[in-house]
């Protein structure tokens, strides 16, 4: 089988490269390893900046986004037993986010897809990728208990933290950098209306709290947690009344707590591998890095790789500008550090760390009241949360 673009994994940046492509003409095959079932049941971050929503739109899959996604133009932050508004469209000229499970955004792509008759393999076992420096690189793997080759000119790694992809590039061809947080965020869903009609971030003592929400009847609360907790050992009751104890007494009025749904654990870190590519190969999204969850940044750099990926190979196929191969990694990773840097300050400033001395704790309590009082705070916080424009690598 022969194809332009083999995409290795069928997660958000996958499908939505695969729908850019098809857009441009240029054909593409999805081999993911897991089902469609589930990769669907994977329960996700739900905030997308502009630039993400608008290139939903151009890649033709924002009709129900338009319709189920809500408009945000303000977060709430907790502070102790005070509770802050930081109005996003004031202090960014005008931008807003979009509140709408990844999971949603996946399945209306993989509709999409279907819907055009794309080629994607599910349940793909033993996927590898061969000689990715060449002019002529191939893709294996198992399907349905026979061994397929796919031929191509570029392979684009789409397979997340712990795909292929990123392991077939030579290690001493690549700089990998990480942080790690010492705890973890301890998540639950409930079929509950949400708190607040806008997101609270919560700083208290005793740790980060998050209250979200994926619609009006389904709300989505996190509680930071030591990183080996195991989640069985938190009872609902547990849950709801830790979460209670670190938000603001206003806001734990409004809280309805029913049954949860699902009780998960995430560890949180940060990692950025360089450069984001290797001959044909290229890494996008969480193959390339993994941002903690605090900025809601995960998926709209996800989104920023595709972009600009699939602007490198229509001006390649279209227009012959071998050049525009050069510009994806510096063109991703400029992105890429901006929100690692918001990602991590937002984590450092609103956790309790285990070993955090008085000196240290009383630094970063100034710097949030900073942050929330001045117009330079509010304003350099709401810029990147709403985030940048994409950028345009072919101009
Ligand atoms: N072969 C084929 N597919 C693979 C392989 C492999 N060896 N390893 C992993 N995969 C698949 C996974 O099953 C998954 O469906 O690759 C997909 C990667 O999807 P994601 O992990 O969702 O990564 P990405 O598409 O880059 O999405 C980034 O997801 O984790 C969040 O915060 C992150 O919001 C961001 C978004
Ligand atoms: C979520 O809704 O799951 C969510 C929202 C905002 C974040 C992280 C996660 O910063």
């Amino acid at each position: 089988m022969r194809t332009s673009v083999a995409i290795i994994g069928a997660g958000p940046s996958g499908l939505l490269l695969g729908q850019l492509l098809y857009r441009h003409g240029i054909d593409a095959v999805i081999i993911e390893h897991r089902s469609a079932e589930h990769v669907l049941s994977r329960i996700r971050a739900g905030v997308l900046e502009s630039g993400t929503v608008a290139l939903l739109h151009e890649a033709g899959v924002g009709e129900r986004l338009a319709r189920k996604g809500l408009v945000h133009h303000g977060i709430k932050i907790g502070d102790q037993n005070a509770l802050h508004r930081i109005d996003l469209t004031h202090y960014s000229q005008g931008r807003h986010v979009t509140v709408y499970g990844q999971t949603e955004v996946t399945r209306d792509l993989m509709e999409a897809r279907t819907a055009w008759g794309g080629v994607s393999f599910y349940d793909a076992s033993d996927v590898a990728i061969h000689e990715p420096d060449s002019t002529s690189p191939y893709v294996t793997f198992v399907h349905e208990g026979g061994e397929v080759r796919i031929d191509c000119d570029y392979v684009a790694g789409c397979d997340g933290a712990h795909g292929v992809s990123r392991r077939s590039i030579p290690a001493e061809r690549l700089s990998v950098f990480e942080h790690t947080y010492p705890f973890g965020w301890l998540g639950v869903l409930s079929e509950t209306p949400p708190i607040d009609d806008e997101l609270i971030y919560a700083r208290h003592e005793q740790g980060f709290a998050l209250c979200s929400m994926r619609s009006m009847t389904l709300s989505r609360y996190y509680i930071q947690a030591p990183r080996d907790e195991n989640p069985e050992d938190w009872s609902d009751d547990r849950f709801w009344s830790a979460l209670s104890a670190r938000l603001p007494e206003s806001a734990v009025r409004a809280l309805t707590t029913d049954p949860s749904l699902e009780k998960s654990l995430a560890p949180l870190r940060s990692s950025v591998t360089e450069p984001m590519q290797y001959g044909r190969l290229f890494l996008v999204g969480d193959a390339a890095h993994i941002v903690p969850p605090t900025g809601a940044k995960g998926l709209s750099l996800a989104a920023g790789d595709v972009s600009v990926l699939a602007r490198v190979l229509a001006g390649l196929y279209h227009q012959g500008r071998q050049e525009l191969l050069q510009a994806y990694t510096p063109t991703c990773l400029e992105r890429v550090w901006k929100s690692v840097r918001f990602s991590w300050w937002m984590t450092h400033l609103l956790h309790s760390f285990p070993e955090e001395d008085g000196f240290t704790r009383r630094i970063k309590a100034a710097e949030l009241k900073y942050t929330l009082e001045s117009v330079a705070g509010r304003t350099a916080l709401a810029e990147n949360y709403v985030g940048s424009p994409l950028a345009d690598v072919t101009g």
